[in-house]
């Protein structure tokens, strides 16, 4: 298994490009299966999970062609994919692909809202939490379907088509989001979703849609408006780029005492990020490229966060955030109110030499005056970035373990942290 060995304490300077979002993409490969036409797809970046995503919806009958390097285009651009769901020849997602990614349910979306029927096997359990699927049921039952539990499936029929109709997410779930707003674009007549997700994902996937021909109001609020319609075409999309990976280098940036800009990243995606990273002492300057983040040799400011759905502070960079609050001149909290275990990077930080203390959904952290390197364990995603973050200001060699993690969402992580000074590398086997 692949591993990374990082040697700390060298500030980042220079440029690194933002990638296409793997959180817009992944519902935007499945929302391909709603047309008999090809939806073209731009700035997707290379990632694992979005290569496993691809043989999931081949699995269904959707071929997709990777188009070939373009004049001028460098490995670090995102990739365009055709995509077209002409024929649709089987309605089952199989336990061994869902199980590996968890997304992958959102296909019976499309395939309950145009084929009438689908089979989808429950994902079950992740590291972070125990995410049920309860709530993408309930929409799907809202608009008409007849749902079924059957050995660890989700059967789902709509023999003469899905309904317009009102759902109303008792807690905001951005996967509910996506299946309402997939299936009602089909559905005969008005539906209404209250208390929908505001993610920028949310209405990036909705502008394609529109672009498809639905017709959606409102995505980006929580009260959103989509007229069913009886049929959808081909469009050309460029994914937005990922917030997450924004915020993720620009807490490196904090915590190696560098000067970089994030070309293509757009503030607005990521505001409450970037807000905290202000209150910590950090440069944060809006540029024609992107985003420049600099950060001088003086401490960092503790910060106290609360994770929140959108425009809130994103779960998805609340480990990062740990890791630079392990070195901030005080003590930070931090709050997960997202997901119920979201705090497996603890104890790898813990291992670097970090002051961490966990109460339930809360964390203190005791800022230190350095870290030193050690071996640690990546546990999912998010966590095991928070681990490279911290390596790259620890004194010394840190060895990052089980790494296949990253790959499911970070494109080139080693290669956009050495173009910027970083003794980073990728120890295959
Ligand atoms: C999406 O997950 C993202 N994944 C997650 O990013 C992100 O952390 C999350 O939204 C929140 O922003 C993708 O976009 C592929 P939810 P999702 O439905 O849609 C509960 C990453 O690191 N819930 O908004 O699964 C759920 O358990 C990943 O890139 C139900 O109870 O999140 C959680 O506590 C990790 N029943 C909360 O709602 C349901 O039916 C929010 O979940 C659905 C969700």
């Amino acid at each position: 298994m692949d591993r990374i060995r990082i040697v700390g304490r060298r500030p980042l300077q220079g440029t690194i490009r933002i990638s296409g979002a793997k959180n817009a993409t992944l519902p935007l490969m499945i929302a391909s299966m709603l047309t008999d036409q090809t939806l073209i797809l731009d700035n997707v970046p290379r990632l694992a999970d979005v290569n496993l995503l691809q043989r999931i919806l081949g699995n269904h009958g959707v071929d997709i062609m990777v188009s070939g390097k373009r004049p001028g285009e460098t490995a670090l651009d995102g990739q365009t994919l055709h995509i077209s769901a002409a024929n649709i020849v089987d309605t089952t997602a199989p336990y061994e692909l869902v199980s590996k990614m968890r997304a992958s349910f959102w296909v019976i979306a499309p395939l309950v809202a145009r084929m009438g029927e689908a089979r989808v096997s429950m994902p079950g359990g992740c590291a972070i939490g125990t995410r049920p699927v309860d709530l993408l049921i309930l929409a799907l039952e809202r608009l008409g379907a007849q749902i079924e539990i059957d050995g660890g499936y989700v059967v789902a029929r709509a023999p003469n088509g899905l309904k317009g109709g009102e759902i109303s997410f008792p807690k905001v779930t951005v996967s509910g989001t996506h299946t309402a707003l997939m299936a009602a674009a089909l559905a005969d007549g008005e539906t209404l979703i209250e208390n929908a997700a505001r993610e920028p994902e949310i209405a990036d996937v909705a502008e394609c849609l529109n672009k498809m021909g639905a017709r959606i109001v409102g995505a980006g609020t929580e009260r959103i408006v989509v007229t069913g319609v009886p049929k959808l075409n081909g469009a050309r999309h460029r994914v937005l780029p990922d917030r997450i990976e924004t915020g993720t280098y620009a807490m490196a940036v904090a915590m190696t005492s560098g000067d970089v800009v994030l070309e293509g990243a757009r503030p607005e995606l990521l505001q409450a990020a970037l807000d905290v990273l202000g209150e910590a002492g950090v440069g944060i300057a809006k540029t024609n490229e992107g985003i420049r983040v600099t950060k001088n040799g003086t401490g960092i400011a503790p910060v106290e966060i609360t994770t929140q759905p959108f425009p809130g502070f994103p779960t998805d960079l609340q480990a990062q955030l740990m890791a630079l609050m392990t070195r901030a001149n005080g003590t930070s909290h931090i709050t997960e109110t997202i997901f119920e275990n979201r705090f497996m990077h603890v104890q790898e930080l813990v291992r670097l030499g970090a002051h961490i203390h966990l109460d339930g959904e809360k964390a203190t952290i005791e800022g230190v005056e350095k870290l030193k390197g050690a071996p640690v364990m990546a546990t999912d995603l998010r966590a095991s970035v928070s681990l490279v973050i911290a390596a790259l200001a620890a004194e010394g060699v840190t060895m990052v373990n089980r790494v296949y993690h990253l790959d499911r969402g970070f494109e080139r992580l080693e290669d956009k942290l050495s173009g910027c000074g970083a003794a980073i590398e990728r120890i295959s086997g």
